[in-house]
């Protein structure tokens, strides 16, 4: 056994609990992690986060209240119809998986959230969410448990590092948020212990105030693998974009009420960006506290994410949103969440999404496009506003590209939707 499994045993069992007692198999997620190339221990640890993550959502309900709610990001400010098209002059290297059409453009949603396992007001300092889900996608399904249609789901949060290194990390400090002891794991006297990037990357993680959904930056955090290429990705508002409202911060749903207020007659937009490692660089694939230099690899603009004027808060949309399952995982072609943690979130996710639909009666669906019904079958004529997008200036990887439906002879940077 390594020095780093005696560690994690024996923190285990200071945690109240040892590996073996919770790394009981999960009979429908066993195959999956059998064929995940981890060693044992992060297969355990994986394991125990099964049990952990439904520990934490079967908590927080009874904090909450019904429904049972996602052990993490418990708290939607809203889900927003977008799409998600990528840029004509994408780079050959990236034309991989969603990205392999350049010009395409993609019904999404997008479910943006607060990080807490616990729905407060939104004044409190926490993480922020953005999950895009990319529909009618066309290539293999990345994980084939996954029935139904496929779609590619894009998960961020408004900061570019993590708060666990790895899978071990992650494993060991759920046993203590399982208690609802929130900092017990990155500082304790008794026993005395200290992990203090991972304590910094936490404070940064929740300390984070905003005015609205539509104003933050988002990063994955974690690496994919894209064709042969390694890299991470992030939305930041559109060049010029400002979210204009006036906001007060005593309203405990203040976020959803700033985005309505500027979706009711105006649009918001993102460029999705994807930073490329560089050998050589300090840029690890198995320690998400690590930022990725961007002195060393800029995020270059590789789509943009266009959310129509539209009224989100329906009951019903509030519904479908809580309902919706987002999953790393969900993905097609050659594209590959990265690490430990990339991995453990595949079947992590997967049942504590089974687990909180299982308690509230509800199905797992995948939607098809902007309808709420799951068949997809409804009039979407007008669930948008018509609302002309904003005109931003855009950046060009290549001042040569020249769009190939053009006769005009000059070469031209223009963006890849109208
Ligand atoms: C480090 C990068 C990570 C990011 C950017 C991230 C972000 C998010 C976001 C935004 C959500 C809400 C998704 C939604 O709107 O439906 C979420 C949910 C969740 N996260 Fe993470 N997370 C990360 C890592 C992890 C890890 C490592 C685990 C566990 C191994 C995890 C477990 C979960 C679970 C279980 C949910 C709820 C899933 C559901 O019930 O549908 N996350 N995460």
């Amino acid at each position: 056994m390594t020095q780093y499994a005696l560690l994690t045993l024996a923190l285990s069992a200071l945690a109240g609990t040892t590996l073996a007692d919770a790394a009981k198999p999960v009979p429908q997620y066993e195959r999956i992690l059998q064929e995940m190339p981890l060693s044992d221990p992060e297969k355990n640890a994986i394991r125990e986060s099964i049990k952990l993550g439904r520990d934490i959502s079967r908590i927080a309900e009874t904090r909450n209240g019904l429904p049972y709610r996602r052990d993490a990001h418990a708290k939607a400010t809203g889900c927003v119809r977008a799409r998600f098209s990528i840029r004509g002059d994408i780079p050959e290297r990236y034309q991989h998986s969603i990205f392999s059409a350049p010009g395409h453009e993609y019904q999404a949603w997008i479910r943006f959230s607060n990080g807490d396992m616990e729905v407060q007001k939104d004044s409190k300092p926490d993480a922020r969410g953005m999950a895009v889900k990319v529909m009618g996608v066309e290539g293999d399904k990345i994980a084939p448990e996954f029935t139904g249609p496929a779609t590619h789901d894009l998960i961020m949060t408004n900061t570019p590092a993590f708060f666990h290194r790895n899978v071990m990390d992650y494993v060991e400090d759920m046993h203590y948020l399982a208690k609802l002891e929130r900092t017990r794991w990155f500082i304790s006297f008794f026993p005395p212990r200290l992990h203090p990037k991972q304590f910094y990357r936490a404070i940064q993680t929740v300390s984070s105030k905003i005015d609205s959904p539509l104003q933050p930056q988002y990063y994955s955090m974690l690496p994919y693998q894209l064709g042969h290429t390694e890299v991470k990705f992030s939305a930041r508002p559109c060049v010029g974009e400002h979210s204009d409202v006036n906001v007060d911060r005593s309203h405990t749903d203040y976020l959803t009420e700033a985005m309505q207020s500027q979706l009711d007659d105006g649009t918001a937009c993102f460029d999705f960006m994807l930073q490329e490692r560089k050998p050589g660089a300090n840029m690890p694939l198995d320690d998400a506290t690590v930022i990725w230099s961007e002195e060393e690899a800029p995020f270059l603009p590789v789509a943009r994410i266009d959310i129509p004027s539209q009224t989100f808060t329906s009951e019903a949309q509030s519904q479908f949103c809580e309902d919706l399952s987002m999953n790393p995982w969900h993905a097609v072609g050659e594209w590959r969440p990265l690490s430990s943690l990339g991995m453990a979130r595949r079947v992590v996710y997967a049942a504590v999404s089974e687990f909180r639909h299982d308690k509230n009666g509800a199905e797992v669906f995948q939607p098809v496009n902007w309808c709420l019904e799951p068949d997809g079958q409804c009039d979407q004529s007008d669930l948008v506003k018509p609302v002309a997008a904003v005109k931003v200036p855009t950046v060009c990887f290549d001042p040569l590209y020249q769009d190939v439906n053009s006769d005009d002879a000059a070469p031209s940077c223009r963006p890849a939707w109208p």
